[in-house]
């Protein structure tokens, strides 16, 4: 069987340093494996947040073993994990997060922009737009690639960073609350994607929520407890 594209053993993490250190993380364990679609659960202040981060290789554990695609994230400094980051891993934040100076198709493409200028990837900028374009149109806002943000609303913007994240073709892509912004409709339609995607794509994904009826169509669904998943 193929080693699991994301591992979690033992992952504890606080804020803070000594006596006021806050454990918000105390020994996380999971694996996702290629193709599965993980949902997370858990109130505000649970530590889905931090827990997404740690995955996405943006902090790193205190304590525990994290590999993301056989990577151990404590073995990689800070140029290699923006290296397996920018090649493996699609990121959808939890808040606003596109870059206001550019239009939507330009936040769409502004990781494959990364990619090539990692060496990463040779494809053709007609192709990434092309593909950026596609990505938009099947998630409802075709029509708005030459906008800026400012001029879309908030479920406009959230579904370009979805696009954004997948523009990369990441087999880890991990999405924190992306349906906070959408009503049931296209949150529902937003779960369907993530679930196609991990699907056709062989990719790991995990999604934070709070939704709970949402969640529910995730293949497996986890949930936050005092710093544990259960
Ligand atoms: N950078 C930080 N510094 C200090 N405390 C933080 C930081 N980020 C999050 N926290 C705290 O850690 C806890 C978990 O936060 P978070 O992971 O954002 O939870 P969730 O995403 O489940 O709402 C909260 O109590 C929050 O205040
Ligand atoms: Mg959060």
């Amino acid at each position: 069987m193929a080693e699991p594209a994301i591992i979690a053993r033992g992952v504890c993490k606080s804020y803070g340093k000594g006596p006021a250190a806050v454990p918000v993380l105390r020994g996380v364990e999971f694996e996702v494996a290629s193709g599965e679609f993980v949902a997370i659960l858990g109130p505000s202040g649970s530590g889905k947040s931090t827990l997404l981060n740690l995955l996405g290789l943006m902090d790193r554990p205190d304590e525990g073993d994290l590999l993301v695609r056989g990577r151990r994230a404590a073995d990689l400094d800070e140029h290699e994990r923006a290296r397996v980051r920018c090649a493996h891993v699609g990121f959808v934040f939890q808040f606003d997060s596109l870059l206001p100076e550019f239009t939507i198709l330009e936040n769409v493409l502004m990781p494959a922009r990364l990619a090539a200028a990692h060496g990463l990837s040779a494809e053709p900028a007609a192709s990434v737009t092309a593909r950026a374009t596609a990505l938009l149109s099947a998630l409802g806002i075709g029509a708005l690639a030459a906008r800026f943000p400012s001029q879309t609303s908030g479920g406009e913007r959230q579904r370009a960073a979805i696009a954004r994240a997948l523009i990369n073709k990441p087999s880890v892509i991990l999405a924190d609350e992306p349906t906070g912004n959408l009503d049931r409709a296209n949150g529902d339609k937003v779960f369907a994607d993530f679930r196609r995607v991990a699907r056709e794509q062989g990719a790991a994904v995990v999604l934070v929520t709070h939704d709970e009826p949402a969640a529910a169509a995730a293949d497996r669904v986890l949930r936050m407890a005092d710093g544990r998943l259960t």
